[in-house]
């Protein structure tokens, strides 16, 4: 019998948006506790781009030739050994670790659940690396509760859109960092102070918080931890651990976000989608590309001024 082919996206070296080539390989098979999924949707995390160009080169060395791609929405087509609780058919979404932007991927049940019927393929893909991020951030590491304060930054962003909604949700008051043309979608998502980062230092509106959230890193999560209130909490995203010295100068806790494994976990992924599917939190898409065009789509991520995450579409 003739192996099963796959079109899918690999990179054969450190480079720009162009190592990005579309190639027919053989289609994986799943192993012990993980599914073979038919992929509609994968969501494109900035992380992609950033491995893609070697930043992590040095500490993480990627071996070529990978597949990119982790947040992923698709259709079960094969279970592999010792699979329960999932059966060939059912539409399902969350994170493989082997390769998202491609035909097909393999994934443990671990890191995936159902999708409810109310959302797309589209938009189930911008949960994994998005909100499940922003849930582990925000509500488990930093204990966010009703009534504090806290500053969320690039808050258009694939994560920042996720943030805000949950941090409104769990009655915080919200300030949020975007620009002017994502200011009116921010407040909608329900932020009490948007501040135009490209006109006014958030520090002349954003003091004494509770939690920040850094997703930028830098001298941005440098200046974030003098806004903290003593006894409050920075949590970064980023690679670049905070200052440890200035933290306890300030009476802060400063530290990188560290989600609990598996991660995300089938009973994460299904608190978000429910939030998801009777609308107590909604998720934008900024553009949609075809798996072949997942070089465009990684250039308009490097921009990085979108409005939600991008998601190639790899079927209907
Ligand atoms: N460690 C982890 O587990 C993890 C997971 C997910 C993401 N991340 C990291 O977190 C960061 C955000 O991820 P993402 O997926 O949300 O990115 P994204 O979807 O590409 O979001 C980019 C957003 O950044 C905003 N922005 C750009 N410059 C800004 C500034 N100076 N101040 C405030 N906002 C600014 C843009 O808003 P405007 O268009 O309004 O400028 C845009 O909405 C990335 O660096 C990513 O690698 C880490």
């Amino acid at each position: 019998m003739s192996e099963k082919m796959m079109q899918t996206i690999q990179v054969r070296r450190y480079g720009g948006p162009e190592e990005l080539v579309l190639e027919s390989i053989p289609c994986p098979r799943p192993g012990e506790g993980e599914v073979l999924v038919r992929l509609h949707a994968v969501g494109v995390l900035p992380i992609e781009w950033k491995v893609r160009q070697g930043l992590f080169g040095r500490v993480r060395p990627s071996t070529f030739p990978y597949i990119p791609g982790s947040a992923i929405a698709g259709v079960v087509e094969e279970m592999g050994p010792g699979v329960t609780g999932f059966s060939v058919g059912q539409a399902v979404f969350g994170r493989s670790n082997n390769g998202g932007y491609a035909e097909y991927t393999t994934a443990a049940v671990e890191t995936l659940a159902l999708k409810p019927e109310q959302i797309s393929f589209a938009e189930a893909a911008t949960i994994s690396g998005g909100a499940t991020v922003a849930w582990s951030a925000l509500i488990e590491n930093a204990d966010l509760q009703p009534g504090q304060r806290v500053l969320i930054h690039a808050a258009a962003g694939g994560v920042g859109l996720f943030a805000v909604q949950f941090a409104h949700w769990q009655g915080a008051q919200v300030i949020a960092t975007a620009s002017a043309a994502n200011a009116q979608f921010v407040s909608s998502l329900g932020a009490d102070i948007v501040i135009d980062y490209t006109r006014t230092p958030f520090e002349e509106l954003a003091r004494n918080v509770d939690v920040v959230l850094d997703t930028m890193g830098g001298e941005i999560m440098t200046r974030s931890m003098r806004i903290v209130k003593r006894g409050g909490i920075l949590i970064t995203l980023l690679g670049q651990a905070p200052s440890q010295q200035e933290a306890s100068y300030y009476g802060i806790r400063a530290i990188q976000n560290t989600p609990t494994f598996p991660f995300p976990s089938t009973h994460l992924l299904q608190d978000i989608a429910h939030l998801m599917a009777t609308g107590q939190i909604r998720t934008t898409i900024a553009r949609t590309f075809p798996l072949s065009e997942a070089s465009q789509a990684h250039a308009l991520s490097q921009i990085g001024h979108g409005r939600g995450r991008i998601v190639l579409q790899v079927a209907p």
